[in-house]
């Protein structure tokens, strides 16, 4: 009982101290540990040895999770499938670049072998981008993200709809219509700039940002808030066409805050990242991130924790699909 108490205590206190509560609604650290005892290390197997066959995938899962989350909650909405009544979320164009899709199904057979009808996608999918940030770390033996855990319990959408996903930024969105944005969410504006901090990961395409330029041979840009050096870097890009890919910053598979030292000397790949720099409300964040990783890191990992709890179904609301491409 006395020990009972003792561990219950520390672990308040560990939620305390880190500034984030348990919601309310029925999801828990420890949910899967009498039905399914291996589904975390299951899903940190399959997620390790994806990356390591491919780094890249990582940013692929954060972008993922945050796709999902956005769009009717953290409901794996994102994973299903078009049928011929019902184009999904995943055709739309803002997720068509999205990756990683075969990591979630890997683990979700191995969790149906194991214990059939018990781990949700959502989950799976919620996990598997908290472990992406871990291991990105691990892969590269060098400094990385931030390590944390997520409550799980999450029940699986039935609604997956292309025209909802008018809801997702997009990148031409300036520092004040992403304050706005996030805020509809509950999140405040240091949350977000954390939250974009994500894209210390991965690589943008030209069809994302060639708005900003005026010509592809030009040797100025349109974009005022790119510094011309690297908008020759933009254009050279694009020059090999919409689909080629540009990286956020110069170390696209380290969880850093190289992303944010990259808005400071005017070399932000999307107009939503460089408005970051330029917004009044935002600017002193970015600078706080450049010169401080750790606050970067603990802020990133309270927001992530906040966005896998958005809008979660509960009980009959959901369900744990049998195949994450399909609602049961
Ligand atoms: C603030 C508003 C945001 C906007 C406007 C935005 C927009 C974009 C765009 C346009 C791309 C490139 C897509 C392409 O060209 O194929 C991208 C990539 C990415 N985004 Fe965001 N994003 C935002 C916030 C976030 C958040 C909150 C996260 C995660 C927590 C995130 C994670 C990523 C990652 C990791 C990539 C790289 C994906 C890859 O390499 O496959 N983004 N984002």
């Amino acid at each position: 009982m006395a020990a009972y108490s003792i561990l219950s205590a520390v672990l308040c206190l560990e939620i305390i101290v880190r500034g984030m509560t348990l919601p309310a609604n029925g999801l828990s650290m420890n949910y899967y540990m009498m039905s399914c005892p291996f589904a975390e290390m299951t899903v940190k197997n399959t997620v390790s040895r994806a990356l390591q066959n491919d780094p890249t995938l990582a940013a692929g899962l954060i972008r993922m999770h945050f796709h999902d989350c956005f769009i009717q909650g953290c409901d794996a909405s994102v994973l299903t499938d078009s049928t011929k009544d019902n184009t999904a979320e995943k055709d739309s164009p803002a997720n068509l670049s999205l990756r990683g899709y075969e990591i979630i199904d890997d683990a979700k057979q191995q969790l149906e072998n194991q214990c059939p009808g018990v781990v949700s996608c959502a989950d799976i999918l919620a996990m598997a981008a908290r472990d992406a940030v871990f291991f990105v770390r691990i892969n590269l033996f060098q400094a990385g993200g931030p390590v944390y855990d997520i409550p799980k319990g999450r029940k699986d959408g039935r609604r997956s709809r292309i025209e909802d996903t008018i809801n997702l930024p997009a990148p031409t969105l300036n520092s004040s219509e992403l304050i706005r944005m996030f805020g509809q969410h509950g999140f405040t504006a240091q949350e977000m700039v954390a939250l974009s901090g994500a894209h210390t990961l991965g690589v943008a395409r030209c069809s994302s940002f060639k708005n900003r330029l005026s010509n592809f041979d030009a040797t100025h840009d349109v974009d005022p808030s790119i510094d011309t050096q690297f908008g020759r870097t933009l254009s050279k890009t694009c020059k090999a066409g919409d689909n080629a890919e540009q990286p956020f910053d110069a170390t696209r598979n380290t969880f850093d805050n190289d992303y944010y030292n990259a808005l400071q000397r005017k070399a932000g790949v999307l107009f939503s990242d460089q408005t970051l720099f330029a917004g009044a409300n935002t600017r002193g964040i970015v600078n706080g991130y450049a010169m401080n990783q750790a606050m970067f890191f603990f802020d990133f990992q309270q927001a992530m924790w906040k966005m896998g709890l958005l809008d979660v179904k509960e009980g009959s609301k959901g369900e744990v699909r049998g195949n994450c491409r399909k609602i049961n």
